[in-house]
């Protein structure tokens, strides 16, 4: 099975004033179709680095991502941004949904965006799935944290990324808020076929993976299966 995501020696360096930073140290890693996998680390360890790197968001200083097959450190920006577009669904702690726009309207925009335009059946599949059927008509300010960052989950993957990439996405909810979201990812996972990368600082998050990716300094230093 061709992997989804591939990255052989993977370097980023951050040029900040006189100071560089490594952030990504040589990372070698593989996610194939269908996989769940948790991203875990010491703060400042890299994992945002190499979500946004992946992701096609930031560029690479040395090495290869493989997205889908395609070299992301051989693209020009613009062919990036088509690619991360059309491959790659990203969900932040932070839900960052248009206040002015209700539920539906937030998640509408990014199939119109997208090109192909609304998809009825794909909209309805995956709003009964995330359990906010009856919440679309609500803006943001009207809804719980659990459900915008639902919305915001619904908004990633409306148009079938090859890939979820989610960066803390349960770090501004409390705990019954956090399950939940958890509880959907695995959902998707499970029934749509969604492969996913969650970076969590939580053990109990990183539970809900197949496996977890464990980084260290720009490095992961070990893959453990999960049971
Ligand atoms: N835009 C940037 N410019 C310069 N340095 C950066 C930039 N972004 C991240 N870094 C540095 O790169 C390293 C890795 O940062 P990164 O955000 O990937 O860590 P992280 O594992 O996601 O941490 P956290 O758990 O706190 O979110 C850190 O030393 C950070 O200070
Ligand atoms: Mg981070």
């Amino acid at each position: 099975m061709e992997p989804i995501v591939k990255t052989e020696d993977l370097w980023k360096i951050y040029r900040s004033g006189k100071v560089d930073v490594a952030a990504l140290r040589g990372v070698q890693c593989e996610v194939l179709p269908g996989e769940f996998i948790a991203v875990m680390g010491p703060s400042g360890c890299g994992k945002s680095t190499l979500l946004h790197v992946i992701g096609g968001l930031a560029q690479a200083t040395r090495g290869r991502v493989l997205l889908d097959g395609n070299d992301l450190t051989r693209m020009s920006d613009a062919a990036r941004t088509m690619l991360r577009r059309h491959k790659v669904g990203f969900v932040f702690q932070r839900f960052n949904l248009l206040p002015a726009l209700d539920a539906r309207g937030n998640i509408a925009i990014a199939q119109h965006i997208h090109g192909d335009g609304f998809d009825p059946h794909r909209f309805d599949t995956v709003t009964r799935l995330l359990g906010i059927s009856d919440r679309l008509h609500h803006r943001p300010a009207e809804l719980s944290g659990g459900e915008q960052q639902r919305v915001a989950i619904a908004r990633a993957i409306i148009n079938e990324p090859k890939i979820l990439l989610a960066d803390e996405p349960t770090g501004n909810l409390d705990t019954k808020s956090s399950e939940s979201v958890l509880r959907m990812l695995r959902k998707l996972n499970q029934d749509l076929g969604q492969t996913v990368i969650l970076i969590t600082h939580n053990p109990e998050a990183a539970s809900y993976a197949h496996r977890v990716l464990h980084m260290r300094d720009g490095q992961i230093v070990d893959g453990i299966p999960v049971d």
